[in-house]
This record gives C-alpha cells, sequence and structure tokens, in this order.
C-alpha cells in the first residue's frame, strides 16, 4: 500500500498485504499469508512465518523469527524470536496468550 518500503534481498511471499508506510527491511522473509498493519517497521534478517500477523505500528528487532500463525499486537516492540500460535504484545513483547 501506499508509502510502504520493502528494502533489498527481502522475499515477499503469496498472498501477503504491506500496509500503509509499513516497513521490511532488508533480507526479510515475509511467508504466505503473512501481513503488516499500517506503519510497522522491521530490521534486516526478520522471519515472519506464515499467517502471522503485525498488528498497526509494531516494530520488530533486526534479526527476529516469528512463527506460524501468532499475532503482534499494537505498539509491541518485539526483541527476541518467539513462536508459533501465540499472541505477544507489549514494551518489550511478552507472550501473553498460546491461542493453538
Ligand atoms: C493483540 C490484539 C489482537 C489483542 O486483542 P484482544 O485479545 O481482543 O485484547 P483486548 O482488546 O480484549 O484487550 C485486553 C487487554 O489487553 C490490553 N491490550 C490489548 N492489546 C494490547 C496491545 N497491543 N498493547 C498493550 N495492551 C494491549 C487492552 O488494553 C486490555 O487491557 P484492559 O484489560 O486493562 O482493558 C489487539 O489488541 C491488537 O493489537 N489488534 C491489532 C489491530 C490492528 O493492527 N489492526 C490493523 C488495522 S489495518
Amino acid at each position: 500500500m501506499a508509502g510502504s518500503i520493502i528494502n533489498s534481498n527481502t522475499v515477499i511471499g503469496d498472498f501477503t498485504i504491506i500496509n500503509t508506510k509499513a516497513s521490511i527491511d532488508h533480507d526479510c522473509v515475509m511467508s504466505k499469508f503473512s501481513s503488516l498493519a499500517p506503519n510497522v517497521t522491521t530490521g534486516g534478517n526478520v522471519t515472519i512465518g506464515e499467517y502471522s500477523a503485525l498488528s498497526i505500528s509494531a516494530t520488530i528487532k533486526h534479526g527476529v523469527s516469528i512463527g506460524r500463525h501468532t499475532v503482534i499486537g499494537a505498539g509491541a516492540l518485539l526483541m527476541k524470536n518467539c513462536g508459533d500460535n501465540l499472541i505477544m504484545y507489549g514494551v518489550p513483547a511478552k507472550e501473553i496468550k498460546n491461542v493453538e
């Protein structure tokens, strides 16, 4: 969408959305059906698993991996890798719920 940025060497899977003003940096992987809400920012070398959703204004530190079917909540700052089927939010983001 308008104002979004995709940096070098990043791979964008099918059926994804990079919403308004979202930025995904270099060498990232956005797996199929994952999404970036408006104003999400990722550092480089970030991996986003299938079906995972990064909510509005979430920030992901460089080098972090996110599992499948995981939601990173609005305004979260994710500093560490996280697994599948989780709701994570806060600054820094913590596991709030496992929704398996
Ligand atoms: C993470 C999320 C899915 C959680 O939703 P939920 O489980 O329905 O949570 P609730 O709305 O029931 O909130 C429960 C509590 O957690 C708090 N909370 C929820 N999400 C939060 C977040 N991202 N950061 C901090 N606190 C949060 C609420 O304020 C509420 O606190 P309270 O009990 O003191 O009132 C949701 O908050 C979110 O971030 N949605 C994304 C919206 C978005 O990005 N839309 C994109 C538009 S294109």
